[in-house]
């Protein structure tokens, strides 16, 4: 499956990629693999254990891990001056989360990311984000990864309404 999302996500042409929620680093690693050698990846994680865990696992210079809220995915940009990411990957678990704080997250995405890129979401929920998702992008399609266990849903969404 995270070798999946890092073709979803469009990893062999990106430059710059966040990643949401990187957790213990399954998917950090396959969108390491397949990034460009120039490319960058800021990985925003706000539990403390897997921050280290990440740091101490993942020997990659163009890894930095952020160990701050998805939120900060619009200061990284600003301090970076970046046109926008090329790509945002997610594996936040939105459907557990205060509603507001989903909608901070995915309105933060869709104005960090590049008119051009992609927005890819990681949910078990079959039916939760994809409505919040519309309300940021123009387009946003999903399919079931039926091989994970569980069985995931993967939302790649693209065009956001808004940009910063
Ligand atoms: C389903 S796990 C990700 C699993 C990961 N793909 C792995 O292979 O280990 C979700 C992760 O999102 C992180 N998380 C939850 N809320 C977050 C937030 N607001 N910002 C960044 N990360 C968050 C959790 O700490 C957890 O590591």
């Amino acid at each position: 499956m995270a070798r999946r999302i890092a073709r979803l996500s469009g990893m062999e042409a990106a430059r710059t990629v966040a990643e949401l929620g990187p957790g213990t680093g399954a998917i950090t690693r396959e969108l390491l693999a397949a990034l460009p050698d120039d490319g960058r990846l800021w990985a925003f994680e706000v539990y403390p254990p897997f921050v280290q865990h990440l740091r101490a696992t993942i020997d990659d210079p163009r890894l930095t891990v952020v160990p701050e809220s998805a939120e900060a995915i619009a200061e990284i940009r600003a301090a970076q001056g970046l046109p926008g990411f090329d790509a945002i990957v997610s594996a936040v678990p939105f459907s557990l989360m205060e509603p507001a704080q989903t909608t901070e997250i995915l309105r933060a995405a869709a104005r960090t990311l590049h008119p051009d890129g992609v927005f890819v979401a990681l949910q078990y929920h079959p039916r939760y984000l994809a409505p919040l998702l519309r309300a940021e992008f123009t387009v946003v399609k999903r399919e079931v990864y039926p091989w994970n266990i569980p069985p995931a849903l993967l939302l790649r969404a693209h065009g956001p309404r808004e940009t910063a």
